[in-house]
């Protein structure tokens, strides 16, 4: 039998296969005899559960964590990096540098910039002892229990270790693993994820390690927070003392005395990037010398004694194999480029939009032509150029076409708008499933689990012809549904009762009136209050309300003018849906009362929409341009112009975590 001595050995002995296997990519032994180890281990403590301390390598996955994660101060808190874009931005931060510290010669560290969620991990005593996400740089959720899944993340240290340990790195997913987990989540009818880092941020929120440790994430380290005793004195230091402890950093990192040897570094690792197993999106340059760091300090939000270069998107190049058109839910045509599939920045895309007829005329293209496709961190691939040298002799210019391919009504061109609409709005069959799948999604009812692709097949089946028809739906109808078992029903139905308490801006919205968006919808709500006034309204009663103009008083009357519209919105209150005025009660002295917020970029848990009631229902107002009296700017990924200007006048910038956590 053994002894507590024996099997601490055997604990230390599997620790150090899991480094050499995750972190040094280096197995010492063949899976076979590592599984051998790690049975007998548990083996050992089955028969000792007394022995079992919360390092040992079985203790990975923990219970649920009830309640949702637990807020906690960063001690030292965690900010961001500025970005520079091209040669003379990073020449102008070593300038900066040289100038603000009185020197010349001055050593740099270059490293890559990892894709992922920044995180703060502490060891005690040389044992994990938590794990806190960034959130708004001063304080982020305490994900402990889903940081220990990580099997590169050692939960004991290596060797000669420090009493305590804070060490700052980027959760991410691996390109493979976000492959995997995209095709079981489209097994699954759930929604995909839309790269890497949201999948990784999406997976450390998830409150059951079981599930976590599913996702199969990754860790890199890039810096020290804290350490004690003896700290390194400079960046490349502290980069080597954390591999010596066993933890892990993805890629390479270089000592460069001058902007040649950085700009050859970000040269080299932009090559390697599409051979990268992770994804990355620059690198970062920070001043070596941490003395130099801390004289240097932080601007703003960013600290000062580093840089961000980023990459350009990365580019691919495919062949159209045809230009299919799709009819939106307000009839506009989009003209859509069918590819040969290609792997872009992590994800396989095989359709591009092209927007409208007058960017293919633009950018001429056509059918055959090979084209470069770039991708940035958003879901949407672009299709940024022909390749005119590879021309099919063949390829003719793309036209319209003069008809709906729904439904074969003569399409119409307004003067006013580039878009070419189908205008059969009630018989178009484009248009109905459109309009159906907008109002079950986050933007119009808000139905969990009724994603397209199940509403889709609802249509399909015939179950679905009309938007009142979602709310009758019954079980054996869905028990009809591809891989539809008990509970996948049981989901649907209870989502499809929890969606009828709706605040009646959204229902508004939801319906799918034209020219109506959120902002009006909202405004109806506020000012109205009532759906049946909003539906009464006359032309010249809708106009008296500041910010409805005659296009959207005239399109609000024809709309509930309309009998079958009128048919429709009966069958769902009779079917229980219950649009109410939000309640502005329990948000009395809320953060965001009085202040104003603009929002650029996409975001990850919400539609625009729904973040900009969360800020309303909060006493903030949306605007839509920033400005020195703009308080925030929520800035999702890929912002635009917004987002700089905000930097510019020294706005405050919210990414989502920090809004989730302010909400
Ligand atoms: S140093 C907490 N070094 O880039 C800020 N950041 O602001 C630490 N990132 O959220 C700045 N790779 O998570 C640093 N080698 C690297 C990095 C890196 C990725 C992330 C970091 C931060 C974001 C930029």
């Amino acid at each position: 039998m053994s002894n507590k001595e024996a099997y601490k050995r055997l604990c230390d002995e599997i620790w150090e296969h899991n480094w050499h296997y995750y972190v040094k990519n280096a197995p010492k032994i063949s899976d076979y005899a590592f599984d051998k180890l790690f049975e007998e281990l548990i083996k050992i403590e089955a028969e000792h559960p007394e022995w079992i301390s919360p390092s040992s390598p079985t203790q990975r996955v923990g219970e649920m964590v009830s309640g949702g994660f637990s807020v906690e101060k960063h001690q030292i808190p965690m900010l961001s990096l500025a970005n520079s874009y091209s040669p003379e931005e990073v020449t102008e931060f070593l300038n900066r540098i040289e100038k603000l510290l009185h020197k010349q010669n001055i050593t740099y560290l270059t490293e890559l910039k990892m894709d992922g969620i920044a995180i703060s991990v502490r060891y005690e005593e040389g044992v994990l002892v938590r794990a806190v996400t960034r959130g708004n740089g001063m304080e982020g959720e305490m994900i402990t229990s889903n940081i220990r899944t990580i099997e590169s993340l050692p939960l004991k240290l290596r060797g000669n270790f420090p009493k305590v340990l804070e060490a700052r790195g980027e959760v991410y997913l691996s390109k493979t693993a976000f492959e995997t987990l995209n095709k079981q989540q489209e097994k699954s009818g759930k929604p995909l994820f839309a790269n890497p880092r949201n999948a990784a941020g999406g997976s450390l929120k998830l409150l059951n390690p079981i599930e976590v440790a599913k996702r199969k994430l990754a860790i890199s380290f890039y810096g020290i927070a804290d350490i004690s005793p003896d700290a390194p004195t400079t960046q490349y230091e502290a980069l080597k003392l954390l591999q010596k402890l066993g933890l892990p950093i993805a890629g390479e990192f270089k000592q460069c005395h001058h902007f040649d040897e950085i700009w050859n570094f970000a040269e080299k690792v932009e090559k390697m990037r599409p051979t990268l197993p992770f994804e990355i999106d620059g690198i970062v340059i920070k001043v070596d010398e941490l003395g130099a760091q801390k004289k240097l300090g932080v601007t703003g939000k960013n600290y000062r004694w580093a840089v961000a270069y980023k990459f350009a998107p990365e580019r691919t190049e495919t062949v159209i194999r045809e230009i299919t058109v799709q009819v939106g839910r307000t009839g506009v045509l989009t003209p859509v480029a069918e590819l040969d599939p290609v792997l872009v920045a992590g994800s396989t895309i095989s359709r591009a939009t092209l927007h409208n007829e007058d960017e293919v005329m633009r950018k001429d293209i056509r059918v055959g032509d090979s084209v470069f496709i770039e991708k940035g961190g958003d879901v949407i691939p672009k299709v940024v150029e022909v390749n005119k040298a590879k021309r099919p002799k063949s390829a003719q210019p793309w036209e319209m076409p003069t008809r709906c391919p729904a439904c074969d009504t003569p399409v119409m061109r307004s003067e006013e708008e580039v878009a070419v609409r189908c205008p059969n709005r009630t018989g178009c069959p484009a248009q109905e499933l459109k309009r159906i799948i907008f109002f079950t999604s986050k933007s119009g009812m808000d139905i969990d689990h009724l994603g397209e692709k199940i509403v889709t097949q609802l249509v399909e089946m015939g179950f679905v012809k009309r938007l009142s028809d979602i709310y009758e739906l019954t079980a054996e109808q869905l028990f009809q549904l591809k891989n539809f078992k008990e509970k996948a029903v049981q989901n649907i139905l209870s989502s499809l009762e929890a969606s009828k308490d709706v605040p009646l801006g959204r229902f508004i919205m939801a319906l799918g009136i034209k020219y109506v968006g959120a902002e009006t919808a909202d405004l109806l709500a506020e000012r109205v209050g009532d759906l049946e006034k909003v539906a009464l309204m006359t032309e010249e009663e809708l106009l008296e309300l500041e910010g409805i103009g005659p296009k959207v008083a005239e399109a609000l009357v024809t709309y509930f003018a309309d009998h079958d519209h009128q048919d429709e919105i009966t069958r769902l209150l009779e079917n229980g849906v219950k649009p109410s005025v939000q309640k502005v009660v329990g948000f009395q002295d809320h953060l965001f009362r009085g202040k104003t917020f603009v929002l650029t970029g996409g975001l990850e848990h919400y539609t625009r929409d729904h973040a900009r009631s969360l800020i309303k229902e909060r006493g903030g107002k949306v605007t839509s341009s920033v400005s020195k009296s703009t308080d925030y700017v929520l800035a999702g990924e890929d912002p635009g112009s917004k987002y700089e200007k905000a930097q510019k006048l020294g706005v405050k910038i919210l990414n989502e975590e920090e809004f989730l956590a302010l909400l």
